[in-house]
């Protein structure tokens, strides 16, 4: 998978970087990881890694990518591009402004007002999981709490059985993660085979949820078609559930080493959205990419069309161009831009959706356990992947 440098490629703006294993990252961490390479390298540079492909490393030059869908496609979004070649899911993979009406889809089935009809079930869901463990004084909140709540959540969306849960966070995984026991291309053909029938059920007998809303919905003076409404509840199933699973390990990691920052967010008490967004700007987590459109002049560099271009989301937050010392998470920040979400056409649609898990997380877990620390079985080792991950969070406190 190493490429041969192209000769439009400068030497000086070659680094040897996985962009899904940044260097030094068993030892100080993914945030720390991007934050030196960015510190210590220009705005774009090339990497042989991946079948070769740019990186953009400043937050300015990550956000430009992102927000200009016309010299920066999304048709191949993954590297390396052989696997992102077979992706191909609605809406990610689409340009605009074909991509518009999708997104007026999931923008009206993902919005605030939406959201916040949820609530009251998004928080039982977090109560009834907290408490199913919270007497024993341990847990494994990877297991026991981040790899089920978000899926619990969005499987109540689309009413599906939450026993399939596990399967389909499998899918996911092998769909975003590399050396799993399914390729990319199988991963996709199983979330496929297992939507097909239940998309053309909803669509014969619609409910109240999530995708019979999609299926009924008017796109353009038309409906979704059957190949359409699959690829549109696989890319969610699969954006909703990695991201929010592996956002609160993050967050819960750093707590769990942090007293300060707990009675902080405490202190808060429900007026939680300032410092949800300080931790989603801290705790970016997304590495994709996108495809140069024509022949470029960028940061200094050629970029030839074709080329794919690493948009690794965490470093526009991190970046002290953007936000002054950018590691320290401080809930009176101001102003704090990130691409935490992305930006431009495909910025996040399920962003409120993820704010709203993650605040009712901290609200009724810090009610409950305001003190707790990692537990000496912890394994804080990254887990490579188009998500950031740590492998497994257990934390302990008093009863
Ligand atoms: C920690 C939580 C989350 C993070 C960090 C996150 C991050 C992102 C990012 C960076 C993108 C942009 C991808 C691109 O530019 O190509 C994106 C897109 C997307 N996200 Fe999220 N996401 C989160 C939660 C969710 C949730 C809860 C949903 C619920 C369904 C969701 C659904 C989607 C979808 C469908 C897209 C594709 C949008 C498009 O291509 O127009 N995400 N997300």
């Amino acid at each position: 998978m190493t490429a041969t440098k192209p000769a439009h490629v400068p030497l000086d703006r070659i680094v040897d970087v996985d962009v899904y294993v940044p260097p030094e990252l068993e030892a100080i961490g993914f945030h720390r990881a991007w934050a030196k390479l960015q510190a210590e390298n220009p705005a774009v540079v090339w990497t042989p890694r991946n079948e070769g492909h740019w990186i953009a490393l400043s937050g300015a030059a990550l956000h430009d990518v992102e927000s200009d869908a016309e010299r920066f496609s999304s048709k191949i979004m993954i590297v390396p591009k052989s696997v992102g070649e077979q992706h191909g899911l609605i809406p990610t993979t689409i340009d605009p402004p074909a991509h518009r009406p999708y997104r007026v889809l999931l923008n009206a089935n993902l919005n605030p007002a939406t959201v916040r009809g949820m609530t009251d079930s998004i928080r039982a869901t977090a109560i009834d999981l907290i408490e199913s463990f919270y007497s024993a004084g341990y847990c494994d909140f990877t297991a026991q709490y981040a790899e089920i709540f978000p899926i619990r959540v969005f499987m109540a969306m689309v009413d599906l059985p939450e026993s399939d849960a596990p399967m389909i966070r499998h899918w996911a995984n092998c769909m975003t993660r590399p050396g799993m026991d399914m390729a990319f291309e199988q991963a996709k053909q199983a979330f496929f085979a297992y939507l097909g029938p239940i998309v053309l059920e909803r669509r014969a007998a619609p409910g109240e949820d999530m995708l019979s809303h999609m299926l009924d919905a008017d796109i353009g003076g038309r409906k979704l078609t059957q190949d359409e409404a699959v690829s549109l509840c696989t890319q969610s199933l699969i954006a909703g559930v990695d991201t929010v699973v592996n956002f609160l390990g993050f967050v819960f990691a750093e707590l769990a080493g942090d007293a300060a920052l707990r009675q902080s967010l405490i202190a808060l008490g429900d007026n939680l959205t300032p410092a949800v967004n300080e931790l989603f700007r801290r705790f970016g987590l997304v590495t994709i990419a996108r495809t140069v459109s024509n022949d470029i002049e960028f940061y200094g560099v050629t970029l030839k069309a074709g080329d794919m271009i690493a948009i690794p989301t965490a470093v526009h937050g991190i970046d002290p161009a953007f936000n002054s010392d950018p590691l320290k998470i401080d809930l009176n920040r101001q102003r704090a831009p990130h691409s935490g979400f992305g930006s431009g056409p495909h910025m996040c649609p399920g962003q409120e959706l993820a704010r709203r898990e993650v605040a009712v997380t901290l609200q009724e877990w810090l009610r409950r356990i305001p003190d707790f620390t990692l537990a000496p079985d912890a394994d804080l080792s990254p887990v490579p992947g188009i998500v950031g991950s740590l492998r497994r969070i257990t934390l302990r406190w008093d009863t």
